[in-house]
């Protein structure tokens, strides 16, 4: 089997990089390693950048998006048992989140690929790659009962954090930085209406809170708790009574309940490796850079990562310039960079940190909320990071 590029993972940034390269009139072949109900049902993130939603449109797949998505024009800050919204659209002169579930994403995306009868190929195992740096690169893996073997000219690493393509390239040619957090996250998805129709990020002395939902009757909240937490620990009341102490204010509506159709526990990381390519290899999204959830960033950097790769492809393709592939990492990085600053700030204002330093770092904390909220120099700051900035 051959194909001009070979994609490992059918996250966000292999659909959408294999899209892109459709629409180029790049052929690619689509190698995942679980299923397809696994793949639509993983429930992430969900909040897009309006580059990400223009993405989408660009390619096709923003149909479902365009009517079931809410744009939000801003989220609220809660800190001191006081709710301050951050009106984004006011103060970047326009921009706008869409709220709509990353699974939908995936699902839209392998929906339009399967209509289009271009390849993707679920339940693949074992895949390894060679000849990296050569001009023939090979991926092997198993499907089915078949050992099989795809040459192509490039591959596009986009098998996530966990996967093959990263580990492939030789220790000594990656620099790698790393931040661990001492918390995790507790995530549900609740059969009950958001109270708050905006995002509510709430610092509070229990720990971090957030009320975000995925349509008019669907609510996603998170918590969040010790690292080593396991989920059989908390039981539904648990679970509710601490997002009812953390979230609910003394004067308003509190949070609805409902019944759990999800939960799980997240990690936090702060991950990127440089450069994103190796030879014939290119890594996008969640394989070259993690970022911790609090800013939102995550598949919006996938997306951004696979518009840059997708160009560069198409320019050495249709143009034979391979300038834009050469600066394909440095261009990322750029935008990584900003988007990792800006999930650790988030992360480090929101959290608690159980720091034995008589409360110093919690005065800290308080004190650049009041700051962020009051001050339209640095509300504004938070606002423009938070849609996506677009010159990086
Ligand atoms: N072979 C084939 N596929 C693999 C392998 C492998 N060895 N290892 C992992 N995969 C697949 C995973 O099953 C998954 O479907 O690669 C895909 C990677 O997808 P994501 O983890 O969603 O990563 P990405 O597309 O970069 O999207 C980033 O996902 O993790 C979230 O917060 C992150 O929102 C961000 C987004
Ligand atoms: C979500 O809706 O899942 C969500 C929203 C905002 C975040 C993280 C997750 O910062």
């Amino acid at each position: 089997m051959h194909t001009q590029v070979a994609i490992i993972g059918a996250g966000p940034a292999g659909l959408a990089l294999a899209h892109v390269l459709h629409q180029h009139g790049i052929a690619s072949v689509v190698l995942e390693h679980r299923d397809r109900a696994y793949v639509e049902g993983r429930v992430r993130a969900g909040v897009l950048e309006q580059g990400t939603v223009d993405l989408l449109h660009e390619l096709g797949v923003g149909e479902r998006l365009r009517r079931e998505g809410l744009v939000h024009h801003g989220f609220y800050l809660q800190f001191e048992g006081e709710r301050h919204r951050i009106d984004m659209h006011e103060l970047t002169g326009g921009s706008a989140i869409t709220v709509y579930g990353q699974q939908e994403v995936v699902k839209d995306l392998i929906a339009t690929r399967l209509e289009q009868g271009e390849p993707i190929l679920f339940e693949v195992a074992d895949v390894t790659l060679h000849g990296l740096d050569g001009d023939r690169p090979r991926v092997r893996f198993r499907h089915g009962d078949e050992a099989r073997e795809l040459t192509c000219d490039y591959i596009a690493g986009c098998d996530g954090f966990h996967g093959v393509c990263r580990p492939s390239i030789p220790a000594g040619a990656l620099t790698v930085y790393q931040k661990i957090y001492p918390f995790a996250w507790l995530g549900i998805l609740a059969q009950a209406a958001p109270a708050s129709a905006e995002l509510i990020y709430a610092y509070h002395e229990r720990g971090f809170a957030l009320q975000s939902m995925r349509s008019p009757t669907v609510s996603r909240l998170y918590l969040q708790c010790p690292l080593d937490d396991q989920i059989a620990q908390w039981s539904d009341d648990r679970i509710w009574s601490e997002l009812h102490a953390r979230l609910d204010l003394a004067d308003g509506p509190p949070l609805n309940d409902g019944p759990i159709i999800e939960r799980g526990i997240t990690a936090f990381r702060s991950f990127v490796v440089e450069p994103m390519q190796y030879g014939r290899l290119f890594l996008a999204g969640d394989a070259a850079h993690t970022v911790p959830p609090t800013g939102a960033k995550g598949m919006n950097l996938a997306i951004a990562d696979v518009r840059v790769l997708g160009a560069a492809l198409a320019a050495h393709y249709h143009a034979g310039r391979n300038d834009l592939l050469a600066a394909y990492s440095a261009t990322c990085l750029r935008r990584v960079w900003r988007a990792e600053h800006f999930s650790w700030y988030m992360t480090s204002m929101l959290h608690r940190f159980g720091e034995d330093d008589g409360g110093f770092q919690h005065q800290l904390q308080l004190s650049q909320l009041r700051y962020t909220v009051g001050s339209r120099a640095a509300a504004t700051s938070i606002a423009e990071n938070y849609t996506g900035i677009v010159r990086v």
